[in-house]
């Protein structure tokens, strides 16, 4: 069950699967959606919480009493992943103190699709879409530990950075190459007033302005009051801390092995990445990205 093969990716079968992808070409999404995508692992559950926030004008509050599944759904999540659905909802009486019925300004949801399988509504401009994109470094490294504690990628819990950077390097894995996932999006998101691209080491750095930008993108201002509250709920150590701000943590990851908050900052690869991985990376980088206009921060 762990692996299909579909358009020249790997799909983690347990979660998603090839005929949900399809069915989501029928999909109509409209000027009240805000889709955000990303490569896994690059921020994506944090820009998830900044916006949800924005959706339900910094009500942090409400936020806190309605789980994070149910709030920003996953587009391509297969329908027939029934246990993961009834998982939520039987979690969902127990945790949430009588989850509110609030309606959010605008419908969040997310995806990991590479952008050449986002359903045509999207593509066409009907929603907005958010890339959010992190240094590829830090990336490989919580990608690396997501694949020893995600059970649906499959991968022993045994393997070592070592095994897995080659990996990494090759594209061959969930989601295929970092650099073509990316830069496809970058192309798309330049000079389109329906898609943002943001990065992650700009959100550790600053994200009051961060959020700033995104109201003027959603259309949803909120008052320097609200802002600052929506800032404290999405710090690292508050929603480390906040089950309802946390991706589902029983069924699909096993976190004994590692936690999804993990660490939260820049510059962790310098721990993981030997000196010979890292120029090994540096030219592969080189290659893929002179002349594309994008540049990362690794530190
Ligand atoms: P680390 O494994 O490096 O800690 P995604 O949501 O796309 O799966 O990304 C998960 C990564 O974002 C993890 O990185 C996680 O810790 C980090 N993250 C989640 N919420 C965060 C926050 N509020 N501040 C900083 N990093 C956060």
């Amino acid at each position: 069950p762990y692996s299909k093969e579909f358009a020249d990716y790997i799909w983690p079968g347990m979660v998603v699967n090839p005929e949900k992808i399809l069915s989501l070409n029928d999909m109509q999404l409209g000027p009240d959606d805000v889709v955000i995508a990303s490569y896994p692992k690059s921020g994506t559950t944090w820009a998830s919480e900044v916006l949800s926030a924005i959706a339900h004008d910094g009500d942090t509050e409400m936020l806190s009493r309605i789980r994070m599944d149910e709030r920003v759904l996953w587009l391509e999540l297969d329908d027939k992943a029934w246990w993961i659905k009834f998982f939520y909802i039987w979690k969902n009486k127990i945790f949430s103190n009588s989850a509110t019925n609030a309606v959010p300004k605008k419908r969040i949801c997310f995806t990991h699709l590479p952008l050449e399988l986002l359903p045509p509504s999207i593509l066409e401009g009907k929603c907005k879409l958010l890339y959010v994109a992190r240094n590829p470094k830090d990336q490989a490294v919580s990608f690396f530990h997501f694949h020893r504690m995600a059970r649906f990628l499959g991968m022993q819990t045994h393997t070592s950075w070592n095994e897995f950077f080659p990996l990494f390097c090759s594209g061959f894995l969930y989601c295929g190459s970092w650099f073509e996932h990316v830069l496809a999006y970058w192309k798309f998101t330049q000079n389109n007033p329906q898609a943002k691209f943001i990065c992650y080491e700009d959100m550790k750095r600053d994200l009051m302005a961060e959020m700033e930008s995104l109201e003027q993108f959603v259309g949803v201002p909120l008052s320097m009051e609200q802002r600052v509250k929506v800032v404290k709920h999405c710090s690292f150590d508050s929603m480390k801390d906040n089950k309802m701000a946390n991706r589902d943590g029983v069924m699909l990851f096993n976190e004994k092995i590692s936690k999804f908050m993990r660490k939260g900052i820049v510059g962790d690869w310098k721990n993981y990445f030997t000196v010979a991985q890292s120029e090994a990376f540096d030219e592969l980088y080189q290659e893929k990205m002179t002349g594309t206009g994008l540049h990362f921060e690794f530190e």
